[in-house]
């Protein structure tokens, strides 16, 4: 059975030339199992005629947020409701501004504000308005908000430009709708994860902590949480927005993290440990801020607990993922981490390298169990978190 099968999806068009495309998109996900309703906004009227959609999709065309005739009919609150997935194809920068805007000016943008369904866009827009800085920032907007991005494809363009911008193909956009939903593979599962690093205060004004960002450990929240399993982000200081729908405890130290970890794992299914622990903490913390009298001073440093093995020994059945992160020999020290840390699988990666890593958008690493190991090439720290993720839910399903 095709994972599209009995899904509701609407197609949401917006007004621009690859609007063409949208017929075949509706043709293809109706093939594939998928129940269709297609949503136009004024503008794409002038690039594609609803008859031609509504006859495609067997259902009329919604166009009118103020139609009281169609909303007695299928409002757009219900709209919003009945769907599994909204995709946007094609998303015009300008329809992508109103999204990032949560503007409900139209029929497509009430729908899109109301819904709890996944919603995808297929960017279609020439070059140069795709390589505008406003548009790149809207994209990472709807990208951190969990909206999924198929696409822009390169080449030529409407307009005779050569660059990217071009709408992908209806097949790739349709396989792109289908394996949103391959991925609800950790349903009714309990996820713990710990992310970003930890702060080891010196004094009432001052700590030891890493440059850890928390990128990685949010990604995999919120492909956790896609995924269908109940997440509980154990975070540390970071400026990060967490992710929808995922419980979060805020904490700051290695010992806060160890105390929350251990509970929240106490009826948990896996436990990601993506955090950034601060090695060592001062063994006293000063009670008043330290003056600089002396010229040098002693920091007497001594080890934190190391929370994943803890985890790891405490709760047997627990499933358990850690990260290592290395500058050299990284297959090697990560087996060894492995086992030495009593875990179930380990995502090692290069932190030597300056373009993926702490701080970036993009990361590359391998996972590795006691029995295999696996790359995942260069990709972003969301696509990387959705392969982690489907590796541990593959994993456990063995
Ligand atoms: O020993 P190392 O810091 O390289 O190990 C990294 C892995 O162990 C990560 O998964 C990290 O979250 C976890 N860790 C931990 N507690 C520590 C140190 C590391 O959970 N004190």
């Amino acid at each position: 059975m095709s994972t599209l099968s009995n899904k509701r999806i609407i197609v949401g068009i917006s007004g621009g030339i690859a609007a063409y495309k949208s017929a075949e998109i509706v043709r293809r996900l109706q093939d594939a199992g998928a129940d269709v309703r297609v949503v136009m906004t004024p503008s794409a009227e002038q690039f594609i005629r609803p008859l031609t959609l509504q006859a495609l999709s067997s259902h009329p065309v919604h166009a009118d947020l103020l139609d009281p005739e169609a909303e007695a009919g299928m409002g757009h609150i219900e709209l919003a409701r009945w769907a599994d997935l909204i995709l946007i194809a094609p998303a015009t920068a300008d329809f992508i501004a109103s999204m990032v805007h949560g503007r409900g000016n139209s029929l497509l943008n009430a729908i899109i504000l109301a819904t709890p369904a996944i919603v995808a866009v297929a960017p279609a827009m020439n070059q140069g308005m795709w390589a505008h800085p406003a548009t790149l920032e809207n994209m990472a907007l709807l990208e951190q908000r969990g909206v999924r991005i198929f696409g822009p494809d390169s080449g030529v363009q409407a307009c005779g430009d050569i660059g990217p911008g071009r709408m992908q193909q209806p097949q790739e956009i349709v396989d792109q709708v289908a394996s949103c939903f391959a991925g609800q593979s950790l349903s009714g599962k309990k996820l713990v994860l710990t992310a970003g690093p930890t702060r080891e205060a010196i004094d009432p004004v001052r700590y030891i902590s890493n440059h850890s960002s928390g990128k990685m450990g949010y990604a995999l929240a919120q492909a956790a949480v896609e995924a269908g399993a109940q997440v509980t982000l154990i975070s540390g200081p970071v400026n990060l927005i967490a992710p929808e729908r995922c419980n979060i405890v805020s904490v700051i130290s290695a010992a806060d993290m160890l105390e929350a970890t251990m509970q929240a794992c106490s009826d948990a299914d896996i436990l990601i440990a993506a955090a950034a622990v601060a090695d060592y903490r001062p063994v006293t913390v000063a009670a008043q801020k330290i003056k600089k009298h002396d010229d040098a001073i002693n920091l007497e440093l001594e080890k934190n607990p190391d929370i994943v093995s803890a985890a790891a020994s405490e709760y047997s059945n627990l499933f358990v993922v850690g990260f290592a992160a290395e500058t050299q020999d990284i297959e090697s020290y990560a087996r060894d981490k492995l086992q030495r840390k009593n875990l179930d699988a380990i995502v090692a990666n290069d932190v030597s390298r300056s373009d993926v890593g702490f701080n970036s958008d993009d990361n590359e690493a391998a996972w590795i169990t006691a029995t295999s190991s696996k790359v995942f090439g260069k990709r972003s720290k969301t696509q990387l978190a959705r392969d982690i993720i489907s590796a541990i839910a593959d994993q456990i399903d063995d």
